[in-house]
């Protein structure tokens, strides 16, 4: 499949239109940005790691029954999906205390929470991507309740799905975020599941091997992005 015209360029990711109107292509880069675009740098193959981190992961929630974007892996860094119409919201989900929410609440970053809890952003840059609740979204006719009801059920199964595979390879999944859009008018998760979206814990020694090692300069960046992928991926 052939890249066409730019479709859309973001912070991680560029998408390209093809020959097929109903599929596009998603290229990731290695630019990483943090705290809404004002700490800005490189991670050195991120795009390939994060193509390959979230094709094996959209392929695992697939078999739990979650209905993703994702066609095939083309190559290092494309991804063939099927076109969404993204819902303006980050699906956010949280097993353990971390990041904003520790900031928010004056809260200390690890505490296991009681239950998941799943969070709306309003995905908008300049306003700092707000917290948003489902009568805010009902009310804005931004989803639909059926629509809310299905992608909470896809969240839960994806968190319940990721949290026994990084548990049973040693890590904690302390938190991610998903986006979900329409394609045909079904929803379908979309976006990406990688480094740069989820917050993975070694269960030992708590070491993060995530996108907080760029955000908190804690150094070893692309080592942790390549173990991980090794770990997710194996020797595919
Ligand atoms: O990014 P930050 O730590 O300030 O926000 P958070 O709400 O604590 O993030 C929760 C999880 O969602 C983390 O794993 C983030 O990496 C991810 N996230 C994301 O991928 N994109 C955003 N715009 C916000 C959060």
């Amino acid at each position: 499949m052939e890249k066409g015209p730019k479709l859309y360029e973001g912070k991680a990711k560029i998408l390209y239109e093809t020959e097929n109107p109903d599929l596009v292509i998603q290229y990731f880069k290695d630019d990483a940005t943090a705290f809404n675009n004002q700490k800005r740098g490189t991670i050195i193959n991120k795009g390939i790691v994060n193509n390959k981190v979230s094709t094996a992961l959209f392929r695992k929630v697939e078999e739990a029954g979650v209905k993703t974007h994702l066609v095939e892996r083309l190559n290092d860094r494309e991804m063939l999906v099927k076109r969404l119409e993204i819902l303006p919201l980050e699906v956010i989900v949280r097993n353990l205390v971390a990041g904003t929410m520790a900031r928010r609440y004056g809260l200390e970053e690890g505490i296991l929470l009681k239950q998941p809890v799943i969070e709306f952003s309003y995905k908008n840059d300049a306003l700092g991507d707000p917290l948003i609740t489902i009568a805010h979204v009902l009310a804005l006719g931004w989803a639909t309740k059926e629509e809310i009801d299905l992608l909470i059920d896809a969240t839960e199964k994806v968190n319940a799905t990721l949290t026994k595979f990084f548990d049973e390879k040693g890590f904690i999944l302390v938190d991610f975020k998903l986006e979900f859009g329409r394609h045909k008018g079904e929803i379908l998760l979309g976006d990406e599941i990688c480094q740069d979206t989820m917050r993975l814990w070694e269960k030992e020694t708590l070491k993060k091997m995530d996108k907080d090692r760029f955000r908190r300069d804690l150094g070893g960046v692309e080592d942790a992005y390549n173990e991980m992928c090794a770990i997710v991926c194996g020797t595919e």
